[in-house]
């Protein structure tokens, strides 16, 4: 086992934390973007606070508000622009994982003269990544993508729908402000997807690691476990802190390089589908994810079932008579695809009137944008376009 981990964002997690965003900000910058999404943090109060702090700490502040689910590019660029218009020192980013992602890539784009898609990796042989950014604090409302404690950034172009990544440490933020609090607005269908999305964070390194890593498969049961064991709470009674605190440390750690740290991962194969069917339908992102990680998880578990009998075994008790046992592995996945479904989330793209009539465009644009030697998308096993069109079609 070799590996390095290195994450420098200072956390800090609990209720009430909000009313340190003023003294954590005026310690990286005096005027500061403050990115927000739609509109939810001004209807419940979260905005206002977050002003006051500020406003207490001496931190001026420009709104750039209105970043949409599946951040765009042209947010990305009104962003950006208005920072450097205003001069600003520092960018806060306050919302989901959609408006983390924006702050991120425009904190990067005012250092940079060129389109901010030429830093979105998107098949171009020479992704341009950034060494530079505006420091960042983020303080999310939405216990989901773990953007809040790592370095990638998820955007789409609209105007090639597609939609990809771009991971680079400048875009560490500085501070992660968390507070389990600001959460508890969050509606039952968000917060499930919230929560599907954080086990898929740890599911695509679980199983598409090295094998033999008895701690991080540990680390990486207990938190889907916790994660299975609180949500239920947490979309039954919004208000449920404590359900809401798990939840959100939860997502936290399953995405800021901890768990996957010598697991040997080599690829977030499900990720990668999903993101070009959002670029073509605009869903929410773990929606697409509750839809085609079970369908991949089949056709992996078909392939290889010793992990999947794993799984099934330590999540939910069933009994493997040996590592091969596929019946095993498929009951196991069957399970947590219940679970999915009965927090709230759709199975299959049908659920979302999505039909099977572009799938070999999906296998081909995800290919497109992330191959390996070999022009197949980095998993185990690699997938060819005729596999990632069998798993497509297993999720209608
Ligand atoms: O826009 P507002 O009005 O704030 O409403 C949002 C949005 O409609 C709402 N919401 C957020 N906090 C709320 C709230 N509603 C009520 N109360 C609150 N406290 O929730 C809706 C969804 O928000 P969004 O930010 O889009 O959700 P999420 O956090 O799931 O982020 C999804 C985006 O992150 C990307 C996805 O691809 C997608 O674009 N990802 C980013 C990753 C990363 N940077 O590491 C990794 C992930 O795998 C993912 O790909
Ligand atoms: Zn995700």
């Amino acid at each position: 086992m070799q590996f390095e981990y290195q994450n420098p964002t200072h956390l800090i997690f609990g209720a009430g934390s909000l009313a340190r965003l003023g003294e954590m900000a005026a310690a990286h910058g005096k005027r500061a973007l403050l990115v927000t999404g739609g509109g939810s943090v001004k209807r419940n109060g979260t905005f206002d606070r977050a002003l006051s702090s500020l406003a207490d700490a001496g931190v001026a502040v420009s709104v750039c508000d209105g970043v949409e689910p599946n951040p765009r590019l042209a947010t990305v660029k009104r962003g950006a622009a208005l920072a450097r218009e205003q001069d600003c020192d520092l960018v806060i980013a306050l919302g989901g994982g959609s408006v983390m992602d924006a702050a991120k890539v425009m904190a990067a784009a005012v250092f940079y003269e060129g389109d901010p898609w030429d830093m979105i990796y998107h098949g171009q042989p020479e992704p341009y990544v950034p060494t530079r950014a505006l420091p960042l604090v983020t303080v999310p409302t939405l216990a989901a993508t773990g953007s809040e404690m790592n370095c990638g950034a998820v955007i789409t172009n609209e105007g090639t729908t597609e939609k990809s990544f771009v991971q680079a440490a400048c875009m560490y933020p500085k501070v992660a402000l968390l507070d389990p609090e600001l959460t508890t607005s969050v509606p039952k269908d968000q917060t499930a997807y919230g929560v599907c999305d954080l086990i898929t964070h740890i599911t695509e390194g679980y199983f598409n690691g090295a094998g033999n890593t008895p701690i991080q498969d540990r680390f990486a049961e207990g938190v889907i476990l916790t994660a299975m064991e609180y949500a239920p709470k947490a979309i039954a009674n919004g208000n449920d802190l404590d359900a809401r605190s798990q939840i959100q440390w939860a997502a936290t750690v399953a995405l800021n390089g901890w768990i996957q740290s010598g697991s040997g991962s080599v690829g977030f194969p499900v990720h990668m589908i999903e993101h070009t069917v959002s670029a073509y339908h605009d869903i929410a992102h773990a929606a697409g994810l509750a839809i085609l990680n079970p369908a991949w998880m089949r056709f992996a578990a078909r392939r290889n079932p010793a992990k999947f009998v794993q799984f099934a075994e330590r999540l939910f008790g069933l009994p493997g008579k040996g590592s091969d046992d596929l019946e095993c592995a498929l009951a196991g996945i069957d399970r947590f695809e219940a679970f999915l479904k009965a927090i709230g989330c759709p199975t299959r793209f049908s659920d979302l009137g999505i039909d099977g009539s572009l799938v070999e465009t999906y296998a081909r644009e995800t290919l497109r944008i992330m191959h390996d030697e070999n022009g197949q998308l980095p998993a185990i096993p690699p997938l060819s376009e005729a596999d990632i069109v069998e798993v497509l079609r297993a999720a209608l």
